[in-house]
């Protein structure tokens, strides 16, 4: 899979997070996303990304335009050094909240996904990886 383009933002405070839903929502267009699958993306990203300031304490959104050989895709990493998620089965688990929230974030940006990663380690941070492909 190749990166045809990269770009990094700051995630700190709730402004940072209408940014990157805005960044995401323009990206989402220029690979041609259908209007429900915009929605679903900037959705997924708005989750995570307010999840990085409240959560993690902070971090950062990339955003990849990438691509196989048959289509073009976008690609969402978010990314912290905060307290990490010590179980993340049960993080996944809708209506599980630590506080803040209604516990429905990580699971929903899954399901909005078609291609969901998370690494976390208790003490180093968390990185969740979302893709959605132009079909
Ligand atoms: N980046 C993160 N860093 C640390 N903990 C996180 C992070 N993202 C999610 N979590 C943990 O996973 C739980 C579930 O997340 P989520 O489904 O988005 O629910 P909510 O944000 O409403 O609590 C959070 O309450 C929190 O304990
Ligand atoms: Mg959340």
């Amino acid at each position: 899979m190749a990166v045809e383009n990269s770009r990094s933002l700051g995630l700190t405070s709730q402004e940072d997070v209408v940014i990157v839903r805005q960044a995401v929502r323009t990206a989402a267009v220029e690979i041609g996303l259908t209007l429900v699958d915009q929605t679903k993306i900037v959705t997924a990203a708005s989750e995570l990304a307010r999840n990085t300031v409240v959560h993690g304490g902070g971090g950062t959104a990339r955003l990849e335009i990438v691509r196989d050989t048959t289509k073009r895709g976008l690609r969402l990493t978010f990314e912290d050094r905060g307290p990490g998620i010590a179980d993340l089965d049960l993080a996944m688990r809708d209506g599980y909240t630590t506080g803040g929230g209604l516990g429905l974030g990580l699971g929903g940006a899954k399901r909005l996904s078609t291609e969901f990663e998370i690494e976390s380690k208790p003490g180093m941070g968390t990185r969740v990886t979302i893709t959605r492909w132009k079909v």
